[in-house]
């Protein structure tokens, strides 16, 4: 087999896991470390499958524009008819919330209110119509970035004005209502080639998770900080959930991350104490927390290299026997 799996990303640890599925089913791969190597578009992309792990993250791990320099990776990719998985589309979702939203809510999906405001007044001035406690977070996130809980506006102005404050990385920080779920968990629901994989519980109860896969070795625990920066793979805060019923919710997120490029993915929604169901995140870089795939027969990344296995078979023109 000449052709190869391309994997574009800006963080090695997180690849790992994928190195490791891959080489147990011999997939040939190479990685394209768009934080640290150009890609110039002098000549035509190889012939390959190309499988987008970008992250709206990156500039917290130093690689300030790896998201603009993968977009324009995936121009060239995608004016050259190469296959995708996460394209372009897909990376646009990822690095902004505004735009998740906007297309949830297309497809019928209900998403927390939220304000986006680009500077601190815009902040101050629309926090007013909250009469609920409220969060503000980043519209580039990942890792909980800029996730505060706020009970009234004078908490808020506090925060704003003190040097705490941070910033989203593209200026925009949202207002949104807080969903009070009662037990604090939140439901990220799985997907591999734009199907349905599983759905994990994570436990909210201490504060807002931050990448499920994070090695100990990474963890930057504030301790008092009761939203922020925490690391979910201390102790036992994600479960696999046995039984988990494929129902409309989920089917809508098929179709759209289907029409939104995207074919990988993890989706996260909270539910109301009056049972409303509200999906707040969408990731398109997503890793899996090993401890709770410990006790499931379907595991994320082996499913991912088998996926991307088949693709670059079907682009050899080798048919898969099953
Ligand atoms: N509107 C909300 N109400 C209650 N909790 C929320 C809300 N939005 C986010 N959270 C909590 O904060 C975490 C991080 O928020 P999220 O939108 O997923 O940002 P990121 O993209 O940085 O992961 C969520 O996993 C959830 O625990
Ligand atoms: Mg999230």
């Amino acid at each position: 087999m000449t052709n190869k799996i391309y994997i574009i990303h800006e963080n090695d640890e997180w690849v790992e896991p994928l190195r490791n599925e891959l080489k147990n089913i011999n997939a040939p791969f190479e990685e394209w470390h768009l934080g640290k190597r150009n890609v110039d578009h002098l000549d035509q992309p190889p012939q390959g499958i190309f499988y987008n792990r970008m992250s709206a993250s990156s500039h917290t791990r130093g690689h300030r524009y790896a998201p603009e320099h993968t977009a324009v990776v995936l121009n060239w990719l995608e004016k050259y008819k190469r296959r995708v998985i996460n394209n372009s589309r897909a990376l646009a979702l990822e690095i902004s919330k505004s735009l998740q939203y906007k297309e949830l809510e297309s497809f019928g999906i209900k998403t927390p209110k939220t304000i986006y405001c680009s500077n601190k007044e815009s902040i101050l001035k629309s926090a007013n119509i909250f009469r609920k406690p409220f969060i503000t977070k980043h519209n580039r996130g990942g890792k909980g970035l800029g996730v505060k809980l706020f009970d009234n506006k004078k908490e808020l102005d506090s925060h704003v004005s003190g040097k705490d404050f941070e910033p989203s990385i593209d200026g925009i920080t949202l207002l949104q209502e807080y969903i009070d779920a009662r037990p604090k968990v939140i439901i990220r629901a799985e997907f591999v080639n734009s199907k349905f994989l599983y759905a994990v519980e994570v436990d909210a109860s201490e504060g807002f998770e931050l990448c499920p896969a994070c090695p100990e070795d990474q963890i930057d625990v504030p301790e008092t900080q009761f939203f922020g920066d925490y690391c979910p793979t201390i102790g036992n805060k994600f479960r696999i959930i046995k039984n988990y019923k494929k129902n409309k919710l989920i089917e809508n997120y098929e179709k759209f991350i289907k029409k939104n490029g995207i074919e990988i993915a993890g989706i996260e929604y909270i539910t109301d104490q009056n049972g409303i169901v509200y999906t707040y995140d969408i990731n398109t870089n997503t890793n899996y927390n090993s401890q709770a795939e410990n006790d499931s027969e379907i595991k994320g990344m082996k499913s991912i290299a088998k996926f991307l296995k088949e693709e670059l078979l079907l682009l050899n023109n080798i048919r898969i026997v099953a």
